[in-house]
């Protein structure tokens, strides 16, 4: 296992200085939100900077590592908006030596959500979509005033901003966001 700072620099020299920066804020709001809820400061810290360390990693690699794993070959359908979370949460376990099954997890169901959630896939799944960098209007500022109070109605207002932003421009949902929708925001316990 890395330091916090070797896994810093590993972050850093695997991503664009953008999504670099994304990671420290999203790192940041995570520890905020972990305080507000009692939680573990620096299981959600790590969470936060490593959780889009496979972001830029190349189709062929995430292809790779699918059958390294022996992960659902219906993951090979799709594409590094999902693979970076579910399958990146093996990468991570292997390149950055985290074996911290918290953290994988919330890394793996960071981009899909999921109906059961830990309080760090919470977390972490908020801290992604509310970090101070995102464009805020006043919508997103009073989502993220009410998470800060209630992980569990922002978690609602996310899967239905997902699904309303995938299904606009006609894009595939996949299927554990659908049943994480229904759950968190359909009703269907
Ligand atoms: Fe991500
Ligand atoms: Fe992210």
């Amino acid at each position: 296992m890395y330091n916090f700072e070797e896994i810093t620099q590993k972050v850093k020299e695997n991503l664009s200085d953008f999504r670099f920066q994304h990671s420290l804020r999203v790192s940041e709001y995570a520890q905020e939100l972990a305080k507000k809820n009692n939680y573990d400061i620096q299981k959600a810290k790590l969470a936060g900077l490593v959780h889009d360390y496979a972001k830029e990693s190349s189709n062929e690699e995430f292809l790779f590592y699918i059958d390294k794993y022996k992960l659902d070959p219906e993951l090979k359908k799709w594409k590094t908006p999902i693979w970076h979370g579910i399958v990146g949460a093996y990468i991570i376990k292997e390149k950055l030596g985290i074996e911290d099954e918290d953290v994988l997890h919330a890394i793996s169901v960071h981009t899909t959500g999921d109906i059961e959630m830990t309080i760090l896939d919470k977390i972490l799944y908020m801290a992604d979509w509310l970090e101070p960098g995102r464009d805020f209007s006043e919508t997103l500022d009073a989502i993220k005033t009410k998470t800060e109070a209630n992980l569990d109605y922002g978690i609602a207002q996310q899967l239905s901003f997902a699904l309303d932003f995938l299904s606009r421009k006609k894009e595939a949902i996949y299927p554990k966001t659908l049943y994480a929708y229904n759950y968190w925001v359909g009703g269907i316990k």
